[in-house]
């Protein structure tokens, strides 16, 4: 590794490392600060193990209200409680909350910390602090809150719970592996990173395995310290600043939450070795996995992953991505790792170097990135033999049922939502000018020639509605003699050709009028499933999806000179308008089809015996040369 040029800063602090340090040097580190009144910080789970290594110590009282992200009320009752007992030193025994809680004390107080903790955390080789008010958590960095020594001793250790254990070991892992994408990362940092991530990695198996295994809690510990160090000194990187957006914004555990992150971030950033080194470690130990067994409720998905945009630097499909997978317990693969990886890339460059001389660049180009993003695809999925085998026997399906009235291709390309994104790409919005949506596959060329204020309807049934509107361009002025082809199911569900004759039945063609104008009768549009006895209805049912489209009737326009508009109008208030299976509902084109009386005249003098009702749709064309 080439070094580059860097600054750094080393704080100054004592530390005390070994086993049983904390019963035989505490009370020479005490007498070497000078003190003679101790205050001592420690929660209700390290009081008696504080209150039996004080024993014989200068104590001046015992702080015992430690709680997490430490409240600045809990921080004042402690302040003063080091004031009226004269204190000269605070000794803090216990995990993180401990420690933020002598800092808080430090902080105000200007108190020397003499830190003797009892978890993983590496807050007391820190000089940040944290303070909560009314929910909001400040931190800062002072070198006052720096504990001037730190007694380290693996020994009171060995009652941590596994869980905690684990989730305060991994938080530790995630502080060797953050420093070095963090701002100030620098050589010396990452050399006690790795030195930290290599004892953690070593350590975390032996303890989950024995939690009284000394020389197992030794590594950890050391590896916690080192940890600490690199974290102090190199800052912290996107991993943290997710965990933080996370911790805030859902109360969630600290060393859990990061625990159940790491992986997501290492795949994003780190090199498949390391992710493969990772995942090995979290089957050995049961690291927590899932989000959602913290608490997290699956509607804070969505806005957790802007929060993470807005704190940092990631794409937001990543950043939604990373929190779904972390929320679920879906833990990301590590693809393979050195020789293997080389001969998957061989594989994929062979092909695609097949491509380079397609004399049509076009074609060139776009077979060359299908080439690369579907064999990303297959490295990204680790695409078994087995699923590559049942992904042809479903386009083999589907080619075999498809024909000229069914076609399943353009129903899968529906499904994916492949038909509204090339209509996306291709058709932006132009203001003013009708929206595009799905073609579908159930139009017919050549569809009967219907005059103004005729009926589409033939012989499929329904309620009759009646339709109109004018077709206008851009510049507003009306468009004579367009073409509008309309088709839609009746009220069975069914589209003409779904049945086994040959009628037709809901369709036809109309001109526009010299005023642009149109109008004819159809039947009220009525919500209807996708055919959905083929592969593409099994592949629904697979993900738990409806076939249900939202009630809806078709439109193509053409005229010369515009752009030929494939489009539908929605029916307002349909059961389905937001679960459309093929998502081709766009807001303008949902319209009020409003019911009517038998009896109240209607545009064509009808005889009609039943309710009806009418609707209106004026339609923008796009004028062609305009960039469409
Ligand atoms: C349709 O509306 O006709 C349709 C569109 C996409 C898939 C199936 C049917
Ligand atoms: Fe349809």
């Amino acid at each position: 590794m080439s070094i580059v040029p860097f600054e750094r800063q080393t704080n100054g602090q004592r530390v005390v490392f070994g086993a049983g340090a904390a019963r035989s040097r505490l009370g020479a580190e005490i007498e070497r600060l000078g003190s003679k009144r101790v205050l001592v910080v420690a929660g209700p789970a390290s009081r008696p193990l504080a209150e039996e290594l004080t024993a014989r110590l200068p104590v001046a009282g015992f702080v015992a209200d430690v709680r997490m992200h430490v409240p600045i009320e809990a921080a004042g009752r402690a302040r003063d409680q080091a004031v009226s007992a004269g204190a000269d030193l605070l000794l803090s025994i216990g995990g993180g909350s401990t420690t933020g809680t002598a800092k808080a004390v430090a902080l105000t107080s200007g108190l020397p910390i003499l830190a003797v903790p009892t978890t993983y955390a590496g807050s007391e080789v820190t000089p940040v602090w944290g303070l909560t008010e009314a929910g909001r958590k400040t931190t800062g960095t002072d070198p006052l809150v720096l504990p001037r020594t730190v007694i380290y001793d693996p020994e009171l250790t060995l009652g941590l719970p596994d869980e905690l254990t684990v989730a305060s070991g991994l938080n530790a892992l995630a502080h060797c592996i953050d420093s070095q994408w963090a701002p100030r990362a620098n050589p010396v940092d990452t050399a006690l990173a790795h030195e930290g991530a290599r004892a953690l990695m070593t350590g975390l198996p032996l303890v989950h395995a024995d939690g009284k295994d000394l020389a197992g809690r030794t590594q950890v510990l050391y590896g916690a310290y080192l940890a600490g160090l690199s974290f102090a000194g190199a800052g912290s990187g996107l991993h943290h600043k997710i965990c933080h957006v996370l911790g805030g914004a859902y109360n969630l555990p600290h060393a859990q939450t990061h625990a159940v992150v790491l992986p997501h971030v290492l795949a994003l950033k780190g090199t498949a070795d390391a992710l493969t080194e990772l995942l090995a470690l979290y089957d050995a130990i049961g690291a927590p996995r899932a989000l959602r067994d913290l608490g997290m409720p699956e509607s804070a998905v969505g806005e957790a992953a802007r929060l993470v945009v807005e704190a940092a630097p990631i794409p937001l499909a990543a950043a939604e991505q990373l929190i779904h997978d972390a929320w679920s317990g879906r833990l990301p693969s590590a693809g393979p790792s050195g020789e293997a990886a080389r001969r998957e890339q061989y594989v994929t460059d062979q092909v695609l170097r097949s491509f380079a001389d397609a004399p049509e660049p076009r074609f060139k180009q776009v077979m060359e990135a299908l080439v690369r993003h579907s064999h990303a695809f297959v490295r990204d999925v680790r695409l078994t033999e087995a699923e590559w085998q049942a992904a042809i026997g479903f386009l083999t399906r589907a080619g075999h049922i498809t024909d000229d009235r069914r076609q399943e291709f353009i129903l899968l390309s529906d499904v994916l939502g492949l038909s509204m994104l090339t209509i996306a790409v291709n058709q932006p919005p132009e203001p003013g000018a009708t929206e595009a949506t799905v073609f579908g596959p159930f139009f017919v060329a050549g569809a009967p020639a219907v005059p103004y204020g005729g009926d589409v309807a033939q012989e499929a049934n329904g309620q009759p509605c009646w339709v109109d509107g004018v077709v206008r361009g851009g510049d507003g002025r009306p468009v004579a003699g367009a073409r509008i082809d309309v088709w839609e199911a009746d009220e069975d569900g069914r589209y003409d050709v779904q049945y086994g004759d040959d009628r037709t039945a809901g369709r036809g063609h109309l001109l526009t009028d010299e005023w642009g104008r149109y109008g004819f009768w159809c039947v009220t549009p009525t919500p209807y499933p996708i055919p959905h006895d083929g592969p593409v209805g099994d592949l629904l049912t697979a993900a738990g999806r409806g076939p249900m489209r939202a009630a809806h009737l078709h439109f193509m326009v053409t005229a010369a000179g515009f752009h030929r508009l494939v489009t539908h109008i929605f029916v307002r208030g349909d059961t389905y308008q937001d679960s459309d299976a093929v998502f081709g509902v766009k807001e303008s084109l949902v319209v009020d089809f409003t019911e009517q009386e038998p009896d109240t005249p209607n545009p064509t003098g009808r005889e009609l015996d039943g309710t009806w009702t009418r609707t209106q749709f004026d339609i923008v064309l796009i004028d062609l040369g305009e960039p469409a």
